[in-house]
């Protein structure tokens, strides 16, 4: 018997379109004329940072951190580490970060208390996906796009071993039994 692995659409190109442009009226209402430091979690985060961003016309500035806590697999290894800081200064400026999923909340915790410390005026997370049947330490987040079931989602920037970052819509991975399914 073969395995093989399935692709289950969960959130076609357009939705997620609709639902970043809602994110965009939300974050433009509130940060318009602050001039907010917007900081992408990279690598997930890329695409819809770039979408989110293209709909925010107020003046803003870009900066991506790199943190690392998965490895190949797709469930947390726990072990959080920032793999690439920044250069931008965060005190005193409205910092808004922009992550793709919250999934045990570890990644982003580690990442908001460094910021934290560092005093920044306001501090915001906006994430598209928000997975809380995973969550093992409470995360507020200010903008969500979608919650999502337990699943291990690709797409939309997001991977699985480095690979589907580039698929257009967001996806979840299911393993077959005795059929083949081409990607
Ligand atoms: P957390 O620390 O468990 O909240 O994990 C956050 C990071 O793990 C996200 O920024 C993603 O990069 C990755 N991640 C969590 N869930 C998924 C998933 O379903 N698909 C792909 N990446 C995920
Ligand atoms: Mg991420």
């Amino acid at each position: 018997m073969t395995e093989a692995v399935r692709f289950v659409m969960l959130y076609p190109r357009e939705q997620i379109q609709a639902t970043v442009a809602a994110l965009a009226r939300d974050i433009t209402r509130d940060y318009a004329g602050k001039n907010p430091l917007v900081i992408g979690v990279l690598k997930g985060s890329f695409v819809f940072l770039a979408d989110l961003t293209r709909r925010l016309e107020f003046p803003l500035e870009i900066e991506f951190v790199r943190l690392s806590s998965y490895g190949r697999g797709t469930s947390s290894s726990g072990k959080v580490t920032v793999v690439h800081g920044m250069r931008a200064s965060v005190k005193g400026r409205h910092v808004l970060v922009v992550e793709d999923i919250v999934d045990t909340g570890l990644s982003i915790t580690h990442l908001l208390e460094s910021l934290r410390v560092k005093k920044p005026a306001s501090l915001r997370l906006c994430c598209l996906l928000d997975k809380p049947a995973r969550r093992r330490v409470p995360v507020e987040i200010h903008y969500r796009g979608f919650t999502v079931p337990d699943r291990f989602l690709v797409g939309y920037g997001l991977d699985h071993a480095e690979q589907y970052r580039n698929l257009p819509d967001i996806c979840y991975l299911e393993e077959t039994r005795g059929q083949t399914t081409s990607v």
